[in-house]
């Protein structure tokens, strides 16, 4: 017990004398001023008020960004700032609490939800600097509650209304999920409530993660390179930044917005897409001032949906590139391959 307190990122963050576990290798640690991946911004006011000019140039830019890296932003997106602003006020009074507070949640090896510190569930040499505390959301009407519910059962009473606050936030995310899912579908030239089906009822998860500062910033990954395997992931950072994806054989970084999103695509989408759409690797740099927070929506499709991609999708030029399969086959098989964690490597091909 003493052992996982006193490799604790929080306990260690005014060190400079870190553990070996989180240095990381030479050739995959940050460098200093990395350059800037410029991805565009969507305006979805725009696109959500029916302008067709503004739709075809949202869904033009969408599919440009989607076939070279998976990575834009959405901004107008209608998700109230009093609410991100909450989301984000009540990470920090979850993570500010004392170790044996959190463990109240903690995430059991092998399972998806619950408070994970730099070690749970880990058994590599190198560690990512942060904690996240990561839940189960679900858009079925008999699951209304389901966030609610969890923040009560594992945190008490004193976190009802951070319950509420992420139920309303995974509600909002949701919903945004729908209306990118139009675009996207716009955009690969299929009907546009086409990929709608498969998240409509979505069974998604939910990530806070919580970044503390470190004293070898330069040695050290607050998240270890990887792609998602999940549908989509909505992501809102703050001001803080540390967010970088490897394109064009360098890890470039994406500058903090707080009026947007930075959304990307995961593999499951990649195989939704028959490949027209790339799930790419990404990781999150710490830094040795500021603690860094970021709230990630992963979107999954619900659990019995067969992932497959539309036939427009498919041709005798464009072969299927991936077999059907059910997002809980996906999600276990990552799993096993990679910890109690999303992070995975490329799941197919
Ligand atoms: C992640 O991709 O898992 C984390 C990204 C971030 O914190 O910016
Ligand atoms: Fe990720």
């Amino acid at each position: 017990h003493h052992k996982t307190l006193v490799f604790d990122a929080t306990i260690l963050q005014h060190q400079s004398d870190i553990p070996p576990q989180f240095i990381w290798p030479i050739h995959e640690r940050p460098r200093a001023n990395p350059p800037e991946l410029h991805v565009p911004l969507i305006d979805l006011g725009d696109f959500l008020s029916g302008n067709p000019t503004a739709t075809e140039r949202a869904s033009q830019l969408v599919g440009e960004a989607c076939r070279k890296h998976g990575f834009f932003l959405v901004g107008n997106h209608g998700v109230s700032t009093d609410l991100i602003s909450h989301a984000h006020h009540h990470m920090d009074r979850f993570f500010e609490q004392p170790l044996h507070e959190k463990q109240r949640a903690l995430r059991k090896i092998g399972e998806l939800c619950g408070y994970a510190s730099s070690f749970t569930g880990r058994f590599s040499s190198k560690l990512p600097w942060k904690e996240t505390l990561s839940f189960q959301y679900s858009a079925q009407e008999d699951s209304s509650h389901i966030v609610e519910e969890y923040f009560k059962r594992t945190l008490g009473e004193d976190f009802a209304h951070s319950g509420k606050v992420y139920q309303d936030y995974c509600s909002a995310m949701s919903k945004l999920s729908l209306g990118i899912m139009e675009l996207l579908g716009m955009s690969l030239g299929v009907r546009p409530d086409h990929f709608k089906q498969f998240f409509e009822e979505n069974e998604s998860i939910m990530r806070l993660n919580y970044y503390p500062p470190c004293q070898k910033p330069d040695q050290t990954l607050g998240t270890g390179p990887h792609c998602d395997p999940t549908s989509l992931t909505i992501l809102h950072q703050d001001t803080v930044g540390g967010l970088q994806v490897f394109v064009d054989d360098e890890w470039r970084s994406i500058s903090p917005n707080l009026d947007a999103f930075v959304v990307n695509i995961g593999d499951t989408f990649m195989a939704l897409s028959n490949g027209r759409y790339k799930s790419c690797l990404h990781r999150a740099v710490v830094n040795n001032e500021s603690p860094r927070k970021s709230l990630a929506f992963f979107l999954c499709p619900k659990k019995d949906k067969v992932v497959r991609p539309p036939h427009e999708l498919v041709d005798c030029n464009n072969p299927r590139k991936y077999p059907d399969f059910r997002w809980p086959t996906l999600l276990e098989f990552t799993q096993k391959h990679y910890r109690a964690d999303m992070n995975t490597l490329h799941t197919f091909s």
